[in-house]
């Protein structure tokens, strides 16, 4: 099987780890090993960290949205109030955040990191897939947040909606995130 083959088979939502043809050409070291590193302070570890907070903005934000949800009562379909706009200033945070950092992912490292690991090359193409399908994800994101700030009601089950597309967000989010640092992390230790 070609790798470009593979990739195809190792879409983003149903990918539990990386393909066997880009884990064995990983640079070493390990994820157990890469605190101890003595160049882990550095962009190694602002990768690591910045990754946690994507994670766990996404994670408060769907806790937010259940709090709201567990609001709903018989009389009322409709949902409002400050906790709305409070989720969608979180949202809004989130989506610059992540927008940005793919943007120096996309813009500088990845094209930097292919041309210096050429060997590498099938798990940037990896990642540049993975983008392109987290992107319309965030987009979709956002489009939410835009309704609730309107300052009107909205409807439980579009909110649960909403709860059904972060639930998939975090799965495909964490995913990437994971195996972007197994790929990207060594060669952050390896070329301080
Ligand atoms: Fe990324
Ligand atoms: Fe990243």
């Amino acid at each position: 099987m070609s790798d470009a083959l593979a990739i195809e088979n190792f879409e983003l939502k149903g990918r539990s780890s990386l393909p066997q043809s880009i884990s064995l050409e990983l640079l070493g070291p390990t994820r157990q090993e890469w605190q101890d590193h003595v160049n882990y302070a550095g962009m190694a570890q602002v990768f690591v960290e910045f990754h946690l907070m994507l994670n766990g903005s996404l994670t408060a934000i769907k806790q937010k949205l259940e709090l709201i949800l567990d609001g709903a009562s018989g009389q009322n379909n409709n949902a409002s109030g400050p906790a709305l706009a409070d989720l969608a200033t979180d949202i809004r945070s989130f989506y610059v955040a992540i927008h940005r950092h793919h943007e120096v992912e996309d813009h500088i490292y990845f094209p930097q990191f292919k041309r210096l690991f050429p060997q590498l090359l099938s798990g940037f193409t990896l990642l540049d897939k993975d983008h392109l399908i987290l992107t319309p994800a965030i987009e979709e994101l956002l489009w939410y947040s835009r309704s609730m700030s309107a300052g009107e009601g909205l409807a439980y089950s579009f909110l649960g909606l909403l709860y059904d597309h972060i639930s998939v967000m975090r799965k495909i989010l964490a995913r990437h995130l994971i195996d972007e640092e197994e790929i990207i992390i060594p060669l952050f230790l390896s070329s301080k």
